[in-house]
């Protein structure tokens, strides 16, 4: 079965074409990817108008591209897959929209894909696929989230940022520092020049003995020590901000997910989401996780941002799994807003 997969949640279009047996590890054919971080930059975030507009300009050519790189042609396409949701309205709307014209015009079903769950299953794209039960830590611009994972489609919620997502507490400090957007590799980079203990920054609910986040506190504090500093602060004050910043994200995301691997007893810890691509996290976790005796999975680092072959991937596991509603009747929908618990249960 070949799964042509369409992401279009935020700011990035993302094609791709998987192909999938009765069993076994979907493979990746191909993938295409446009980033619409150079468009947003200009307004310091992103425009979900033009997000939309950008959406319709890049997602035939994209899927031209990944046909044309895999060798295959839209007949040897068996299911199209789009992203539902959770996401910017306008812009689930431009994938669903073309994802379900085109089944309708191949005369080929459509499922809709939940974001989070490409995230999550996008390690199985990678050299070392975890095996089940694993927790995952699912770090992206929007969501904070600890999730025991049993299954495909069997996901239980064991905590969660209870106001911004960790992404955003990084983009929100790199407005702060006066980097551009996306704030994340950009706080990142400068804070590898700078020392972590400069600031004394809080690292909020660190022992609030649950796996709940908090990152607005901290945001606050940023904010509060980048006014101290003034506008013509030095470049090295800039960097220890920047990786005081980072390290209080860190140190809480790690704590909190190596108490999830503790009290799970579980050996596995899968990281996903943008956030997944900070290599201090990376190090911290994997050094957490080996004194436990456990091992971190993360998909290949291209793949942890947005893409399209987590969509198609997560289509192709819920099928081979029987959890997919594919549906032929060119009707769909998309959720902006879509608790990721609610695909806990199987579909009848
Ligand atoms: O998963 P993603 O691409 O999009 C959403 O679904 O939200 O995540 C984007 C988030 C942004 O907040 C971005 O700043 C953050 O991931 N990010 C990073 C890094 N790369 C991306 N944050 C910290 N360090 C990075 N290297
Ligand atoms: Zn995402």
């Amino acid at each position: 079965m070949h799964v042509l997969g369409f992401e279009s949640s935020c700011d990035e279009t993302g094609v791709a074409l998987v192909e999938a047996h009765a069993v076994g590890v979907p493979r990746l054919l191909a993938e295409a990817l446009h980033s619409q971080v150079e468009m947003h930059a200009a307004y310091g975030g992103v425009v979900p108008e033009l997000a939309s507009r950008d959406h319709i300009r890049r997602a035939v050519p994209l899927a031209r591209q990944v046909l044309q790189q895999s060798g295959l042609t839209l007949a040897d396409v068996d299911l199209v897959a789009y992203t539902r949701g959770p996401g910017l309205a306008g812009a689930l709307l431009v994938g669903a929209g073309l994802a379900v014209a085109l089944g309708a015009a191949l005369g080929k079903p459509t499922l809709g894909v939940h974001h989070l769950e490409g995230h999550l299953l996008s390690p199985f794209l990678g050299d070392a696929p975890p095996e089940f039960p694993f927790i995952a830590l699912l770090v992206s611009g929007g969501h904070t989230q600890l999730m025991h994972v049993d299954g495909v489609g069997r996901y239980a919620l064991l905590g969660e940022t209870i106001d911004d997502a960790a992404g955003e507490a990084f983009d929100k400090s790199a407005k702060l520092l006066g980097l551009g957007y996306p704030g994340g590799p950009a706080l990142a980079r400068l804070a590898a020049f700078g020392d972590a203990s400069a600031y004394a920054l809080p690292r909020p609910l660190l022992h609030s003995g649950n796996l709940d986040f908090s990152f607005a506190g901290l945001k606050t504090a940023v904010m509060m020590q980048a006014r101290k500093l003034g506008p013509n602060v030095c470049e090295q004050a800039r960097a220890d901000l920047a990786a005081s910043t980072q390290a209080a994200i860190v140190d809480v995301l790690v704590a909190k997910a190596l108490r999830a691997l503790r009290e799970s007893g579980t050996r596995r810890l899968v990281v996903a989401g943008g956030v997944g691509a900070n290599l201090r996290l990376r190090e911290r976790l994997d050094a957490g996780a080996a004194a436990l005796g456990a091992r971190v999975h993360y998909p290949p680092l291209a793949l942890c941002t947005d893409n399209g072959a987590m969509i198609a991937l997560a289509a192709a596991l819920r099928v081979q799994h029987g959890l997919a509603q594919a549906r032929r009747d060119g009707a769909f929908d998309v959720r902006p807003r879509w608790p990721l618990e609610e695909l806990g249960a199987p579909l009848s």
